[in-house]
């Protein structure tokens, strides 16, 4: 297991419109993808660019959505996860189950095509961390 970039920062929102709002806006940001459906984890997703990571804005997506959830506890929205790329997504796998961190699902395709899986906050410092595959740079 070798840590790697800091790939993004999730945060939940009940409307991706309104915080693209508020990162140009208030925040000046200038990239801002577009906003995409992804079915399989309930949500929909925008991401913004930061000179060196990105902001990951998820709103839920279907009313059995776990962001649902978590916007109920912290109704306006905030931050929900943190993505570390690695290497290797098997190989940090293994490595989390071995020492015993529990796993939330299978490992499957995340917001930028590349496998993820995500960690229980409570084996990971109270932070819901996802764990990302680094996408393969064309050389
Ligand atoms: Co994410």
């Amino acid at each position: 297991m070798k840590l790697g970039r800091l790939n993004h920062v999730g945060v939940a929102t009940r409307s991706i419109a309104d915080s693209v709002v508020h990162y140009r806006e208030t925040m000046g940001a200038s990239i801002v993808g577009e906003p995409f459906d992804l079915p399989a984890q309930g949500v929909k997703v925008c991401f913004i660019d930061t000179p060196n990571s990105q902001i990951e804005l998820i709103e839920p997506l279907g009313d059995n959505s776990p962001v649902m959830k978590f916007l109920e506890k912290n109704p306006l929205g905030g931050q929900h996860h943190v993505c570390f790329e690695v290497e290797d997504i098997e190989a940090a796998r293994a490595h989390f189950e071995k020492i015993g961190k529990r796993i939330l699902g299978p490992t499957r395709t995340g917001a930028h095509g590349t496998p993820i899986f995500f960690l229980h906050p409570k084996d990971m410092e109270g932070v819901l961390t996802e764990i990302m595959e680094s996408p393969q740079q064309a050389h």
